[in-house]
């Protein structure tokens, strides 16, 4: 052990230098290179926590043919709460560990908090580093949560948190949350590259000898990722994303990993007084307030991980005052806007060049997947033309640079879900056309080029 030599960390993204740099060069970061002092064989120190020493070790563990590998039963824990179960890809997975992030504020502790309330006959263990065991009791009686299952230790010591876990082998482990936990065998302060890596391997390895369930708070930075090294998503079996707008009510939580079910799968929350509220039809709630016979509102339908959503686009196109035309986007990738734009110019014949575009997606929503592309153009040459694009139309469809309207996959939930919130003409790619077998109460549609797109709906 007797390798200590100052480092220096990034707290952006863990990379390690030798000297002080203002830069950091492996993410480009500016003043984020820490000293950090610590022995080089970090990785071969994460302690044993539990007593007796002997998992994982000795003549147990040899390899197994894969036909040997019992599984057992998939034990895991459903809460009841769907929004939150198919998130975790049908449930708690028994000895899964997933980190759970968002900004300060979003909700993430009251989250947690409502498990004890899901989940009323697990022992739970809520480890708090941020707040005081009275400050989640009083949370706790506001969300009416009130289990004598749920076990609260106010601690950031992780070798405390393992003798913790001894005593009241918990079902569930929740740390609240990793920036304040810390190893007392390592130098750095808590929050710090290393401590938040080292600290994250022993409850991980925790876990998965004792086999209950972990989730980690974390916080992120100001773009929005993670804080802490990007190991860290590596190690864990899910990465969940707790999300919304300050200014509403509406919480989503996104698993963007999942080992144990779908990416990218979505469940929506709305915040109230008594806490979180799951909202069962997003999609209801998303288009509640849409606007009709306004020019530049078009519906489009997402497919967040296993369930399509449909969403409002709304886009203002207003004739430019300055010399450089604005592009302000919430809710969708400005660069796939300018690509976009630049597509209707020159295939449609709308020159945006002397305007300015604000395109708005409602509710909140952040969308990712390319089958919106047609809905935000159409939006922008409704306001464009300022006419109104037809309001019970869904769009669906990827625009290619050439003007073409690319396939998408799975088309048949997003027509279901079309026709259930009472649409009655969807307008999808040409290709996808051949590849609907059901019949869905919807007219639809085929399109293989935008011009035609536009000429369908406006
Ligand atoms: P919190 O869970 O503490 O956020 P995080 O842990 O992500 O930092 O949530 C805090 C916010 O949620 C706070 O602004 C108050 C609001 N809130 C409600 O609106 N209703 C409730 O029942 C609770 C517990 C919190
Ligand atoms: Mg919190």
């Amino acid at each position: 052990m007797a390798n200590s030599s100052p480092k220096y960390v990034c707290q952006e993204c863990g990379h390690e230098a030798h000297k002080w740099m203002g830069k950091c060069s492996g993410c480009g970061a500016w003043n984020t290179l820490v000293r950090e002092t610590e022995s080089a064989d970090v990785e071969a120190r994460v302690p044993d926590l539990t007593t007796d020493g002997q998992n994982g070790q000795g003549s147990a563990n040899r390899p197994t043919q894969i036909t040997e590998v019992d599984l057992g039963e998939e034990a895991r824990l459903c809460t009841g709460v769907d929004e939150f179960d198919r998130v975790m890809g049908g449930g708690i997975m028994q000895g899964s560990f997933s980190l759970i992030a968002g900004d300060p504020g979003i909700g993430k502790s009251t989250l947690m908090t409502e498990l004890g309330g899901y989940l009323p006959t697990r022992t739970i263990l809520y480890v708090t580093g941020e707040e005081s065991k009275r400050q989640v009791k009083i949370r706790a009686q506001r969300l009416g949560v009130d289990s004598d299952a749920l076990y609260l230790l106010a601690e950031t010591n992780v070798q405390e948190i393992a003798n913790a876990v001894e005593t009241v082998e918990p079902d569930l482990l929740v740390a609240d949350s990793i920036q304040t936990l810390y190893r007392p065998d390592l130098t750095s302060a808590p929050g710090s590259v290393s401590q938040v890596r080292e600290s994250t391997a022993s409850l991980l390895k925790l876990t998965k000898e004792r086999e209950f369930a972990t989730f980690l708070v974390g916080h992120v930075t100001k773009k929005g990722t993670i804080a802490g090294p990007r190991v860290l998503e590596h190690m864990v079996d899910t990465v969940l994303y707790f999300e919304g707008d300050q200014n509403h009510a509406y919480r989503i939580l996104r698993s963007v990993k999942n080992r144990f079910g779908a990416a990218n799968e979505i469940g929506v929350f709305q915040m109230r007084e008594d806490g979180l509220h799951e909202v069962p039809n997003p999609s209801e709630l998303f288009l509640s307030e849409r606007g009709y016979g306004v020019s530049g509102s078009t519906v489009v339908c997402s497919l967040e991980g296993t369930r399509p959503i449909l969403v409002e686009i709304q886009a203002l196109v207003t004739p430019t005052s300055y010399s450089t035309p604005q592009r302000t986007v919430t809710g969708f990738a400005s660069q796939r806007l300018q690509m976009i734009l630049a597509v209707l110019e020159k295939r449609a014949g709308l020159a945006f060049s002397d305007h300015d575009v604000f395109i708005n997606v409602a509710g909140g929503v952040r969308l990712e997947e390319p089958a919106v592309d047609v809905g935000v153009a159409i939006a922008a040459a409704s306001s464009f033309r300022d006419i109104p694009a037809d309001t019970g139309a869904v769009l669906i469809g990827e625009v290619g640079l050439g003007g073409e309207v690319r396939t998408v996959s799975q088309i048949e939930p997003r027509l279901k879900e079309a026709a259930k919130l009472g649409f009655d003409r969807a307008v999808v790619p040409e290709n996808n056309l051949e590849r609907i077998a059901g019949d869905y109460e919807i007219a639809v549609s085929g399109a293989e080029q935008l011009r035609e797109v536009v000429d369908i709906v406006l």
